[in-house]
């Protein structure tokens, strides 16, 4: 079958082709000032410090949301009460993990993965452990940090 004439008129082609442009070129520009005017959103920190009083209290067993950046932080206290600071942030596509007290592990509703209390992964998607955070106590305060970081804070 021969088409006698284009579907698409030059002039339509034309401004599709430029309404197109006009759009990533806008995204482009958006995005940028978007990152000038908040250029720590989106990034986590290598350390928080809390309120010691507010964490080191938790019964076994049970644990305590901190906010690590944008993201969720899980202070917790083992049934054997040992104490991890953990990212609650599943390692396969960073959905947040929930603690499970009845079978002691964390749970990632995205894709049903598991990992155990010490947050080994140990069924599911999900490729490697949890982050594990070093936490120390200095005087009223709590500080929960990457490992290898090294914090000073400030003498008051
Ligand atoms: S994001 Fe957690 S299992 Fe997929």
């Amino acid at each position: 079958m021969k088409i006698d004439h284009s579907l698409i008129t030059r002039r339509r082609f034309l401004n599709t082709l430029f309404g197109g442009w006009l759009a990533a070129f806008s995204a482009g520009v958006l995005y940028a000032v978007g990152k000038f005017a908040f250029p720590t959103l989106g990034k986590e920190p290598d350390f928080v410090v809390l309120k010691a009083a507010d964490y080191m209290n938790l019964a076994p067993n049970t644990t305590k949301l901190f906010a690590w950046g944008g993201k969720p932080g899980i202070f917790f206290r083992k049934a054997d009460g040992t104490i991890l600071a953990i990212k609650g942030v599943c390692t396969h596509m960073e959905c947040n993990v929930t603690y499970k007290p009845a079978e002691r592990k964390f749970y990632c509703a995205c894709h049903k993965g598991w990992f155990d209390e010490n947050g080994k992964n140990i069924k599911g998607p999900p490729p490697k452990p949890l982050e594990i955070f070093v936490h120390t106590i200095e005087g009223d305060k709590l500080i929960v940090a990457r490992k290898g970081v090294k914090v000073e804070l400030p003498k008051a």
